[in-house]
């Protein structure tokens, strides 16, 4: 009889739901999970440094979370409507996010992030969205344009660098260099009466911010009549209660959730001022500038019961200490063992993330990132892989949760250290 993962690769694409590309042998058909760890169908546990992309911050099956799922059930899964759970999540959001006065929910991070964009096209009535290169928002066109691109033509000019995009995005996609003010600036010198929003992930894959650098966006698109759109799929939550709004002291005029969020459960939520979000109002269909905005699953009760109960973990007294604690100590572990391997490699992150580039250059940028050696990290991430870690080849970012522990982080080091032997 075939196995499950043989199984798995019939009927799925390389035996995946997407963007995981682990050579079959290493491919596995998860059974369940619990805290920070989980299990393939023959029992193999693995130490999770996934965490469903970053989406089950709280930890797998974290019984808040499982209590409120289970309370829900019984009452109905989706109403496609207010409910008292969306409505309480709803105004938890606009309580902790310093851009959002009004918010809509949909059910995923992709949707959220090209809510915000049409949002801005909507509202200023330009074509154009700037993004940075090396930037994810999503499965969305602009989140998918320059997102790896092999030759990055120059600047500002889009790499569609996968099929099936719309032609438009050659025309429509702007793209920049994050941390590169400069650049930017003059982008949007150059190209701002056409430009409808500015688009960027406040902490970039796995690339902090440098000083002045989300300061000086908001500062220039502002001056330029665009909007500034923050995606916080993955900052939200996870780097203070209020996002990296809070913690990097800028605020928007769009903001995109997703991930964290939902406790585990699909979800996505976008917001802005209440005069930005009047555009989404039904009662404006057939204005100029109305939006459409319909999500059959956002916002049902089940993911925003999980959602409401994840706020509640989160705002433990703690819950950031420890987060960026956690982070702080895998990042600096993972330093100690490669200059004792004497490999020459980047640790970046910060907050609950973290993420190894073998270069000898400081990364800030997708081009510094690109500059290091993906075949050796590639390598890295398959023979942690093979050591029992669970994680995305592809995306190479580890994110931590609030289920993992030094003893933990202390397993991962063992078994990177004894990977590293492999690596060369
Ligand atoms: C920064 C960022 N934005 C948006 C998304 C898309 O979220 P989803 O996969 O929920 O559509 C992701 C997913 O990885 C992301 O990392």
């Amino acid at each position: 009889m075939a196995s499950f993962s043989e199984r798995a690769q019939n009927v799925f694409p390389a035996g995946s739901n997407g963007e995981f590309n682990l050579p079959p042998e290493l491919s596995i058909v998860i059974a369940r999970g619990e805290g920070c760890r989980l299990w393939d169908s023959g029992d193999r546990e693995f130490l999770d440094f996934s965490m469903g992309w970053g989406s089950v911050l709280v930890g797998h099956a974290r019984p808040e979370v499982v209590a409120a799922v289970t309370a829900q059930v019984p009452n109905g899964s989706n109403f496609a409507y207010v409910t008292e759970q969306s409505l309480a999540l709803g105004e938890e959001i606009v309580r902790l996010s310093p851009a959002c006065e009004q918010v809509r929910f949909c059910a995923s991070g992709t949707e959220a992030t090209m809510y915000c964009q049409r949002l801005a096209r909507a509202k200023t009535g330009k074509p154009k969205i700037l993004k940075f290169e090396g930037a994810y928002h999503g499965a969305n066109e602009t989140g998918v344009t320059s997102l790896f691109p092999a030759d990055p033509p120059d600047f500002p000019e889009p790499d569609p660098i996968a099929g099936g995009l719309a032609h438009k995005v050659k025309r429509d996609i702007l793209v920049a260099p994050y941390n590169d003010l400069e650049t930017t600036q003059k982008i949007l010198a150059e190209h701002g009466h056409e430009i409808a929003g500015v688009i960027v992930e406040p902490l970039q894959r796995c690339t902090p911010p440098e000083a002045g650098f989300l300061e000086g966006l908001r500062a220039a698109t502002r001056a330029a009549g665009i909007l500034l759109i923050f995606d916080e799929v993955v900052t939200g939550f996870r780097l203070a209660y209020g996002g990296a709004q809070e913690y990097y002291g800028v605020v928007p005029d769009l903001v995109a959730y997703g991930k964290a969020l939902g406790g585990g459960y699909p979800i996505g939520a976008f917001g802005g001022p209440a005069e930005l979000m009047a555009l989404v109002r039904e009662d404006r269909l057939g204005d100029p500038d109305y939006m459409w905005v319909a999500s059959t699953l956002g916002g049902n009760p089940i993911s925003t019961a999980a959602a409401g109960a994840a706020l509640g973990v989160f705002r433990q007294d703690g819950t950031y200490e420890r987060l960026h604690g956690l982070g702080e100590t895998l990042r600096a572990g993972m330093r100690r063992v490669l200059r004792d391997r004497q490999m020459t490699a980047q640790v970046i992150g910060d907050g609950p993330l973290a993420q190894i580039v073998f270069s000898d250059r400081p990364v800030r940028d997708y081009r510094s990132t690109q500059r290091g050696d993906g075949a050796k990290g590639r390598a890295l991430m398959l023979g942690l892989f093979r050591r029992g870690v669970f994680l995305n080849p592809m995306g190479t970012k580890l994110y931590l949760s609030l289920a993992h522990d030094e003893k933990v982080c202390g397993e991962l080091l063992d078994r990177l250290d004894d990977a590293l032997g492999d690596v060369g």
